[in-house]
C-alpha cells in the first residue's frame, strides 16, 4: 500500500535509479492473446528492449540489466529455445553500431560459456568491442539463476580459500560477493517485472536484498517509455531504510544521537 500522501514534502528524493532490472516477462501470452506463434512474442519482445534500452539512457539510467534466459528456460519446447537463441544472435549482430554509437558497454552475467558457439561468439565480439564505454552499461542476464551463481561462487570462494587467496575468518557478503557474476556491479535500486506476476523467478536474490520491486500488468512487448517512467516515480515516492527508522533516514542527526 502506498502512503505517499502522508509523507512530508521534504523527503529527499532521488528520482532516477541508478541501477534498473527488469524480468522482461508476457511474451508468450502476448503472442497468445493474437493467435500467433510465442516466438512472434519474443520477436516484439526485442523491440521493446530496443525501446528501453534507448529510454533508459534518456532518463540518465546508468545500468540496466536484462533478464533475457533462466537457467529454467532450457526446459522449454527445444523450438522455443533455439528460436530464443536465433533471436538472441540477430539481436547482437544488428545492435553492436547503436551501442557503439550511443556509448553503451555491454556486459553479461550467468554461465555465458553453456550458450550456442554462433551466440557466444557475437557476444564476445559486442562486450569487447564496448569494452571502452563507461557511462551506460546494458547487463543481458543470459543462462542466469541466482541459485547457480550463488553456487558457483561458493565453489570459486572455497577454492580460493583452499589456494591461501582468501582467510576463512575474514568471509564477509563484501569478499564472498566478488565472486559473483556480478562481481563490480552496484546493485539493483529497482527490479521491475512485467506481465502482472509478483515473483522473482531466481533473478537477482542476493542484489536485490534491499531493492525496490515494481510489478506492472502490461506485458513486455507492450511495455513503453512511459511504463519506464511510471516504474521510476513509484520508486521516486519509495522511502529506503535499509534497516534503520524512519526519523533516522529523515534527520540524519539522529542517527548520531543513538
Ligand atoms: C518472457 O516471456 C521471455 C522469456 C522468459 C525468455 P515468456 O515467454 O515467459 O512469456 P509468458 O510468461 O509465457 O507470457
Ligand atoms: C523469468 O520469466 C525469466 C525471464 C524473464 C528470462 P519466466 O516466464 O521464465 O518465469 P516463471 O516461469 O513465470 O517463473
Ligand atoms: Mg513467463
Amino acid at each position: 500500500m502506498s502512503h505517499s500522501a502522508d509523507r512530508p514534502a521534504t523527503l529527499p528524493r532521488v528520482t532516477v535509479p541508478n541501477h534498473v532490472a527488469i524480468i522482461m516477462d508476457g511474451n508468450g501470452r502476448w503472442a497468445q492473446q493474437r493467435g500467433l506463434p510465442r516466438l512472434e512474442g519474443h520477436r516484439r519482445g526485442v523491440e521493446t528492449v530496443r525501446t528501453v534500452t534507448n529510454a533508459a539512457r534518456e532518463l540518465g539510467i546508468k545500468m540496466l540489466t536484462l533478464y533475457a534466459f533462466s537457467v529454467e528456460n532450457w526446459n522449454r519446447p527445444k523450438t522455443e529455445v533455439s528460436g530464443l537463441m536465433g533471436l538472441l544472435e540477430f539481436y547482437l549482430k544488428q545492435e553492436l553500431k547503436t551501442f557503439v554509437k550511443d556509448k553503451v558497454r555491454l556486459r553479461t552475467i550467468g554461465r555465458v560459456d553453456e550458450l550456442p558457439a554462433g551466440v557466444q561468439k557475437h557476444l564476445n565480439h559486442t562486450v569487447a568491442e564496448t569494452a571502452q564505454f563507461t557511462e551506460y552499461t546494458l547487463v543481458l542476464a543470459l543462462n542466469y539463476g541466482s541459485r547457480t551463481e550463488v553456487v558457483d561462487a561458493a565453489r570459486a570462494y572455497a577454492a580460493a580459500v583452499a589456494a591461501g587467496k582468501e582467510k576463512l575468518n575474514d568471509s564477509s557478503w563484501a569478499t564472498f560477493s566478488r565472486y559473483l557474476s556480478t562481481a563490480d556491479m552496484p546493485d539493483p535500486d529497482l527490479i521491475i517485472r512485467t506481465s502482472g506476476e509478483t515473483r522473482l523467478s531466481n533473478f537477482l536474490l542476493m542484489q536485490g536484498a534491499y531493492a525496490e520491486l515494481v510489478f506492472t500488468p502490461v506485458l513486455w512487448p507492450d511495455f513503453t517509455k512511459a511504463d519506464l517512467v511510471a516504474a521510476c516515480d513509484d520508486y521516486a515516492r519509495r522511502e529506503r531504510r535499509y534497516g534503520l527508522t524512519a526519523e533516522q533516514i529523515r534527520q540524519p542527526a539522529a542517527r548520531a544521537a543513538k
